[in-house]
Parts: structure tokens; sequence; C-alpha cells
């Protein structure tokens, strides 16, 4: 079978599509072929050792796969050949076909197309334990998205459309402004490139401030980080929750007396180490989600389909900030 191989430290060039052999399951295992692949930031960074975990190599990147069960290892109940399924997977997706425990795949509800499939779980489990955990949104407070037609972005303006919140989406381009206005956000704001220089970071500030209106953002989410991180600072409630989920631009380092004045919090949000601390907790979310992707409440968004020879460009792409949504690698047909 292939596999789009890191064999080196390096960017997308770097990856090798390579001939490997078939893995098996073992003891509470399934063997998957892989229908599609999402790319996230992740693997951006995991290629060129620059994520927090560094994968032994070689190893394929590639967070979360959809696919079919082809093989089941000793000991795996409830799941049957030609089940589909939906996984994150950490690494590893961009292959023919991978090998999974048993209890980290959920089933597909049927009719799903498996190339939105794939992309469902990591931008929204994300983004609902942000929001709910971490930022404590209320309906009717004002929610700042920063990246917001990004992958996390937009799994932000419809999650906190569904909470309640008037939802103020912020983003790089027009195209951007007009894919988040389509997704729920209530007020768009188109800001610039940066990186800044101190009469743009005012400026930027003083157009969030006006975007999110003079009580300031009581939740903002920012998967972004760079010169946007203080600008959005200036601009949140008293009682605010800046939710740190990301660095795009890079990471920041605001000055702490924005807290003290604006007496507001800064709070972490690791998804990956959540689901692995409270596991019920997490799977309830799940569970809400797969209901919200039924009823058609969330929808991912899928920017551009590559196929596998393609994936070093799929991964380029999304490092590239022109991706609007959900980036996939196509691995088989149904
Ligand atoms: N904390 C967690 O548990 C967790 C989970 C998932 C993802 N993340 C992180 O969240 C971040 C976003 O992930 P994503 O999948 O949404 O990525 P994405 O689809 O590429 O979106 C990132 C957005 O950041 C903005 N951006 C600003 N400067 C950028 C730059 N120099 N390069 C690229 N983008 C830039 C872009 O929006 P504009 O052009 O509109 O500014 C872009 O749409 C990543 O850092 C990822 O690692 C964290």
């Amino acid at each position: 079978m292939k596999a789009l191989l890191s064999v080196s430290p390096g960017g997308p060039d770097a990856l090798i599509l390579s001939e490997v052999p078939d893995p098996r399951p073992g003891p509470g295992e399934i063997l998957v072929r892989v229908l599609a692949c999402a790319i996230n930031y992740p693997d951006v960074l995991i290629i060129e050792d620059k994520y927090q975990v560094k994968p032994p190599r070689p190893f394929a990147p590639g967070t979360e796969i959809s696919g079919v069960v082809e093989a089941l290892g000793d000991e795996v109940t409830g799941w049957t050949v030609g089940d589909e399924l939906i996984s994150i997977v950490g690494y590893g997706g961009l292959t023919e076909k991978l090998v999974i425990p048993a209890g980290s795949a959920l089933p597909v509800p049927g009719g799903k197309d498996p190339r939105e499939a794939a992309g469902l779980l990591l931008t929204y489990a994300t983004t609902i334990y942000a929001l709910l955990d971490r930022g404590e949104l209320k309906q009717g407070e004002t929610l700042l998205v920063l990246g917001a037609a990004g992958g996390v972005g937009l799994a932000a303006i419809e999650i906190g459309k569904i909470l309640g919140a008037t939802v103020v989406a912020a983003v790089s381009s027009e195209e951007k402004a007009a894919i988040a206005t389509e997704a729920g956000a209530d007020r768009v704001v188109v800001y610039g490139s940066g990186p800044f220089d101190d009469a743009g970071c005012r400026a930027l500030a003083k157009q969030l401030k006006e975007a999110v209106g003079p009580d300031g953002a009581h939740v903002t989410y920012d998967p972004v980080g760079g010169d946007y991180t203080e600008a959005a600072l200036r601009a949140i409630a008293w009682n605010g929750r800046h939710l740190v989920v990301g660095f795009a631009a890079s990471i920041p380092k605001p000055p702490l007396n924005l807290t003290l004045l604006k007496g507001c919090d800064i709070r972490g949000v690791y998804w990956g180490a959540f689901a692995e601390r409270e596991p019920d907790r997490h799977a309830a979310h799940v569970r809400q989600l797969i209901t919200w992707w039924e009823d058609g409440r969330i929808t991912p968004r899928i920017d551009r389909i590559y196929p596998l020879t393609e994936g070093g460009n799929a991964i380029a792409h999304l490092a590239s900030r022109s991706a609007i949504g959900k980036v996939v690698v196509e691995v088989s047909r149904r």
C-alpha cells in the first residue's frame, strides 16, 4: 500500500510517497481503509519537528480520517467489516490503510460524505470544549472570533451561534468575510495581514473595539496569536475570557497589565489533553457534535480536495493562509 511519509524534517516538499507493507490489526484494533484525511495545522508543524508530538520517522502526517473497516483484530466488538467510521489519529492519516484502536473510532451516520466526515472531529471538538468549558460562553454574550474563516474559526462561528452568542468574525480578506457571514457571523471585520508596527497595532485594536461594541467581547476565540492577540485583549469586556487556541501567526507576548486593566482572564485551550484527562466529558461533546451534524446545524466547509499523491500540496495550501475551511485529501472511494 501507499503512504506519504516524512523521512526527514522539512516542509511539504520533503514528503515522499512510498510503498509500505499493509499493517495488521492486533487485539482490540481495527484495520481501516482510509477514505479521506483532513489536514489540520498540526500537520504543518509535525513534519518540521515544530509540534509538541514528535513521532519516530518515517511517519505519515494526517490528523483525522474517515474510512471503512477492512479487518478486525481479536477481542473487537461493536464493529463489522464494511462499517464506516471517523477517528482522530493524531498522525498517520495520509496512507491507504492504517490500524487504530477500536475505541478511538466513531460510526458515521448514514449518507454522510466521507470527505466532510473526515473534517468534522478536530475543529469542532476543540471549539465546543473551548467555548463551553474554557470560555463559559453564555447566551446573549458577544464572541469575537479571530481567523474566523479558518478550520477552527468557522467552527467557532457555528457553535457560537448555536450557543446564542452575538458572533463577530475577524478575517484578513473580503473573500473570507463573505464565507464567515455565510457561516452565520452577525458582524465581520476585515483586518490587515500583519505583522504590524505600533501604529498598525493601535489601528487594529480600534477596529476590533468598534466591531465588538462599547461593552467589549465577553469571549475571544484566538487561534491566530501574533499581533492580533494584544489588539483583541484591548477589545475585551470586563470579566472577559480570552481563549488561547493556537498560534497560526506566532506565539504572542501580550503585556499582562491588560489583564489587570480589563479584569479579564487569558485561558489556555488544549483539546488533546482535555480529551485524555476528561474522557466522559469529551465523549458527551462528541455526541452533541454528531447530533448537530446530523441536524444540519454544523457542517464542515471543504475548501479543496487533493489526491494522496498531492498530499504535500494540501499541507502547503493550509500553511499558505489562503484556505477557507477544511483542506481534505481523498485517499480512496467508497
Ligand atoms: N488548542 C487546541 O487544542 C487546538 C486544536 C486545533 C487547532 N489548534 C490550532 O489552531 C490554529 C488554527 O488551526 P486551523 O486548523 O483553523 O488553521 P487554518 O484553517 O489555517 O486557520 C488559521 C487562520 O489563522 C489566520 N492566520 C493569521 N496569520 C496566519 C499565518 N501567518 N499563517 C496562516 N494563518 C494565519 C488565517 O486567518 P486570517 O487570514 O483571516 O487571519 C487562517 O485562516 C493552529 O495554530 C492550530 O494548531 C489548536
